[in-house]
């Protein structure tokens, strides 16, 4: 059996901050269903170490040269469902309240991967395939290929783009301080990202194969619009960069034995199941209690990318039709800040938690009737694929994944998943919301088939799982 190494910074059911955690904490039993053996490894963060850390099995510790430093790591295993889970400790630079955003950002996930390659040095695990997720691991591929060439035996690596706006750009001075190489990495131009060094590109540019989360994002990036710069960069991959789109754990979310849910439903009770949820959810969150009013909602990082600026330019408008609104989320601050006020100004009728709460979240994909992701760009987005299995029909901007993923709604055919718009203007989005309200309110025979369609969707990992395999297959021979 081959092995895969999965090195993320986050995954459930450890940790979560985003649609990352999903795919960390789903696609390796998935790549296992195909016949490899999978495991994962990330940072062992304060969360993990104060709820968990009973339970976790100490494995080995050793020294670990960070650049100019030494210092100590130690490892640790759960396994869970046949999938090894490596935690790696080290309480000075993960063990505190957050997980990103810290100046020693740099610093911190250098020693991350260092911490990997040494203990595949160690022989804790020896992979056939390293494959790493975003900038916080994307120096694995040059490091295989570097420091660590001659002393493991060389895996396949494999770097997948979640996200290409985060880039992880750092002084060069780092690359001897602390990624222990010499600086003609950056004067050479093979790491040199605007006036420093960007470990995103360190993972575009030595990984063997570079995945990105669906088919449509793989090809946006290619162009200076959605390219972040690193468009160039990534046309010189282009023939081994392949677009690969997310699934969700179809057993963790299913609404027929979701925990959280007021009650379970299937396709088989569907009008009843969502009507009761609603009803629970208006309940919870102070909404007026109305099974006929169109609920409209958002589970959100409150930030740019998000599109959450075309629901707030237009809410004084859509707020005058019969809908109620919830918006569950984090994120910039001024955005909370105009978001805190809705309650106020439309009493019982829309409301904002402000905050990460995974249990609201599940109630919300299964009370609401429509959720918005009217994203600037999106790469996969996980929200939709929840949304449409919970038959809860998503409003998209058709980018990235959400084009891939929902089928706009045909009034003809009767066809359709969801509700798509195409320029990213207050105007167009106002637009496709209105023509959802429409339907929801005055053809409500195609409301209910859209939502069978969306609930019939296959939105597991099976297919996409398949095309990993692939490739990874294809590389290992
Ligand atoms: P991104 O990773 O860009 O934030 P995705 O759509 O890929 O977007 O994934 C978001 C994931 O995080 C989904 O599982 C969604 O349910 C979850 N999520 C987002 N915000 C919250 C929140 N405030 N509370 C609970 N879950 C959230
Ligand atoms: C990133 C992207 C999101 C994607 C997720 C998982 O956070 O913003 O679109 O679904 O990664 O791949």
């Amino acid at each position: 059996m081959k092995k895969i190494l999965f090195v993320a910074s986050e995954g459930l059911p450890f940790v979560k901050t985003g649609g990352l955690a999903d795919v960390i904490g789903s696609l390796p039993q998935a790549l296992h269903r195909e016949g490899f053996h999978t495991s994962v490894v990330m940072p062992l963060y304060l969360k993990t170490a104060k709820t968990m850390h009973a339970s976790l099995t100490k494995v080995k510790t050793y020294p670990v040269k960070v650049g100019i430093f030494d210092t100590i790591a130690t490892v640790y295993l759960k396994t869970i469902d046949e999938i090894d889970y490596y935690l790696i400790e080290h309480a000075t630079y993960f063990e505190r309240e957050g997980y990103y955003g810290y100046p020693d950002d740099g610093e911190r996930f250098s020693f991350f991967q260092h911490a990997v390659m040494r203990m595949i040095e160690e022989k804790v695990i020896e992979p056939d395939v390293l494959h790493s997720h975003d900038w916080h691991t994307g120096l694995i591929p040059l490091l295989v290929k570097t420091l660590y060439k001659t002393r493991i035996k060389t895996p396949l690596t494999l770097f997948t783009i979640h996200n290409l706006y985060f880039q992880g750009c750092f002084p060069y001075s780092m690359l001897e301080s602390c990624v222990g190489l010499p600086n003609s990495y950056y004067f050479d131009g093979s790491l040199r990202f605007k006036d420093g060094i960007s470990f995103m590109k360190a993972g575009i540019v030595y990984a063997d194969l570079v995945t990105t989360v669906s088919e449509t994002y793989a090809s946006e990036i290619l162009t200076p619009e959605f390219g972040e710069s690193m468009e160039e960069i990534l046309k010189l991959r282009q023939y081994d960069l392949f677009g690969i789109v997310n699934g969700i754990d179809v057993k963790d979310w299913n609404p027929a034995s979701d925990k959280y849910l007021a009650v379970p439903y299937s396709t088989q009770n569907i009008s009843k199941g969502k009507q009761t949820n609603k009803l629970a959810i208006q309940q919870e969150l102070g909404l007026r209690q109305d099974p006929n009013v169109m609920l409209v909602a958002m589970v959100s990082r409150l930030t740019d990318q998000k599109g959450i600026w075309l629901l707030l330019q237009s809410m004084n408008q859509i707020m005058g039709w019969d809908i109620q609104l919830i918006v569950l989320g984090t994120g910039d601050q001024h955005v909370e800040g105009q978001l805190k006020s809705i309650e106020y100004r439309f009493p019982h009728r829309a409301v904002f938690y402000c905050g990460y709460n995974e249990s609201l979240a599940h109630k919300i994909y299964a009370g609401a009737d429509v959720l918005l992701m009217p994203s600037l760009f999106e790469p996969c987005g996980i929200s939709q694929l929840i949304a449409m299995h919970y038959g809860t029909l998503p409003l998209v901007r058709e980018t990235g994944g959400l084009k891939d993923t929902v089928e706009p709604y045909n009034e003809h055919t009767k066809k359709g998943t969801g509700f798509t718009f195409g320029p990213f203007s207050v105007e167009d989005f106002k637009h496709v919301l209105w023509m959802a309200y429409e339907v929801y309110t005055f053809r409500h025979d195609d409301f209910k088939t859209m939502i069978k369609q969306a609930m019939h969707k296959d939105v597991s990992w099976d297919k996409s799982a398949k095309a990993y395999a692939k490739i990874i297959n294809k590389r290992l021979k």
